[in-house]
């Protein structure tokens, strides 16, 4: 079975709909920046500051290649994986990629309290999360399922999920 791949911006639930599907299907359930952590033994803020933007895209780079080769397991990218198209084409060569979206508020209102997104650190934090929106739109245009979060709990999420696989014959009649 095909691994179903979500990708989306930071904040727009990408993990914790992660889960829940993995639960909801039965499914193993892959994060790929807890896979990065672990292989480097730091928290991303950390890899960013001691090593760099460029250093922290490689070992992703590397990790989604081999996330890639799974089967049957749900996968929860960062939003930067975008930026390498390397990364999405790893990932759709064996995936369903469901890209999740979000209005620049609740963006802001999910990750505002946060201080786990070096990216997202600065003075304004709106207008950094707005900038670096318009800077990535275009990246994220290449998915087989695209869902606005913005006023979705996530259990809705993974609900309209299931029932486009369904409709695409990829659960076999199960969930
Ligand atoms: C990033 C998103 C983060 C994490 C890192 C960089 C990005 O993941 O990979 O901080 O460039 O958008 P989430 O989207 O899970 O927050």
């Amino acid at each position: 079975m095909r691994n179903i791949v979500l990708i989306g911006f930071m904040g727009t639930g990408k993990t914790t709909t992660g889960k829940m599907l993995a639960n909801r299907l039965q499914r193993p359930f892959v994060d790929v920046d807890r896979k990065i952590e672990q292989q480097m033994g730091l928290e991303i803020p950390q890899i960013f500051s001691n090593h760099g933007e460029d250093f922290f895209r490689d070992v992703e780079a590397q990790i989604i290649a081999k996330i890639a080769r799974y089967t049957n397991t749900v996968i929860a990218t960062g939003g930067g994986a975008v930026l390498d198209p390397v990364n999405l084409r790893n990932l759709r060569m064996n995936g369903i990629v469901v890209l999740l979206t979000a209005s620049l508020a609740v963006i802001y209102e999910r990750t505002e309290r946060r201080r786990t997104r070096p990216l997202l650190e600065g003075e304004d934090k709106f207008k950094i999360i707005a900038d670096l929106l318009a800077q990535r739109q275009s990246l994220y245009n290449e998915y087989d399922l695209k869902i606005d979060t913005s006023s979705l709990p996530p259990a809705e999420v993974v609900e309209q999920i299931i029932i486009f696989l369904r409709q695409g014959g990829y659960l076999r009649g199960r969930s």
